[in-house]
């Protein structure tokens, strides 16, 4: 058994990743800019303050393992300059805050497994004539997201110089029943209407809630992991092919197709449509060579078990 500091457990993934190192046996305590619940049975709360740069530092002495997902949501507003400013800032403050902690406080952590995206990759339009996928060696994006994730994971990578084992898990499009994506192509399913952003041909790399969340607990168990991992399914698909999937799951053959054309998009979400529109085919090689094997490899199963009652 290990203890564990989730730095942003609070999210999507973190409340995840808490139940299934819990169901592991591994003591969590999630670190959190505001103590919404007491100890709940799985796992505690400490405070953290990345503004600040101010840390608990009883719960970073106790840690044997950090995991980092902390950062303001990317897609929660429109990308005005302030919020770019945020989404950076966010991710950046909390990396060199983890760094300074770590190299200045008694400690046993043994190894910190850091959140970073797919952003850095940006469109499969960069992928030369022999690339079929983007694999992690391949340098980041120049638009706004790539330079974020470049940011982000430079901002972690100090951590090696105190002789901690670092992995950067590039996050692909979670799936989820409660939060993320899915619970947004949900909603006008529900109203009997599949809507396909865009022309729908672009490539979405996906991940099941659990399969990343395996991951995390993956890298952090298996000492001879260290450097960067996409975290995404082995099967990617298109858009359309996501969304008619959920549709016929969830309504059979009583729905509507429709293609919500991209320049609505861009007047509704300016600069981050771009991010919904632009096909991104990763691959999941790497991790898979280490071992690690996916429950949901491929869309179908992963849709149908997002969707059953559990
Ligand atoms: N979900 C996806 O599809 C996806 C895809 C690619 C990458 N990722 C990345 O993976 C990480 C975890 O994803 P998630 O979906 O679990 O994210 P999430 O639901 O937005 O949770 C992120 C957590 O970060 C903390 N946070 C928010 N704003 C912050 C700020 N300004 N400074 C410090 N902490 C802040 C919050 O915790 P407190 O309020 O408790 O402090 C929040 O619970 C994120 O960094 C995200 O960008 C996610």
């Amino acid at each position: 058994m290990a203890v564990v500091l989730i730095c942003g457990g609070t999210g999507l993934i973190g409340r995840r990743l808490c139940e299934l190192l819990a169901e592991k046996k591994h003591e969590v305590i999630v670190l959190t800019r505001s103590i919404k619940k007491q100890r709940n049975g799985s796992h505690s709360f400490a405070l953290w303050n990345p503004d600040e740069g101010v840390i608990d530092l009883a719960a970073l002495a106790k840690a044997d393992y950090i995991i980092n997902l902390a950062g303001a949501g990317i897609a929660d507003k429109r990308w005005t300059e302030k919020r770019k400013k945020i989404i950076i800032g966010s991710r950046v403050k909390t990396g060199q805050l983890i760094v300074k902690a770590l190299q200045e406080n008694p400690n046993k952590v043994r190894a910190v497994i850091n959140a970073s995206a797919m952003g850095w990759y940006g469109d499969d339009s960069r992928l030369k004539d022999n690339e079929t996928a983007f694999t992690e060696e391949m340098s980041a994006d120049t638009g706004f997201l790539g330079k974020a994730c470049a940011a982000w994971e430079a901002s972690i990578d100090p951590v090696t110089q105190s002789g901690k084992r670092l992995v950067k898990i590039r996050v692909g499009l979670v799936l989820a029943r409660t939060g993320g994506a899915l619970k947004e192509f949900m909603k006008p399913v529900r109203l009997g209407f599949a809507a396909v952003l865009g022309n729908g041909r672009q490539m979405q790399s996906w991940i099941h809630i659990d399969d990343v969340c395996r991951i995390f607990i993956y890298a952090m168990e298996n000492e001879r992991i260290s450097g960067v991992y996409n975290g995404v399914a082995p099967l990617p698909v298109d858009h359309k092919t996501l969304v008619l999937e959920l549709a016929k799951q969830m309504k059979g053959s009583f729905f509507v197709t429709m293609h919500v054309p991209s320049f609505v998009l861009s007047w509704m979400l300016g600069e981050m449509s771009a991010a919904l529109l632009q096909s991104l085919t990763a691959s999941s090689g790497k991790i898979r060579k280490e071992g690690f094997q996916f429950l949901f490899p491929s869309i179908q199963p992963a849709v149908k078990d997002l969707l059953s009652e559990k």
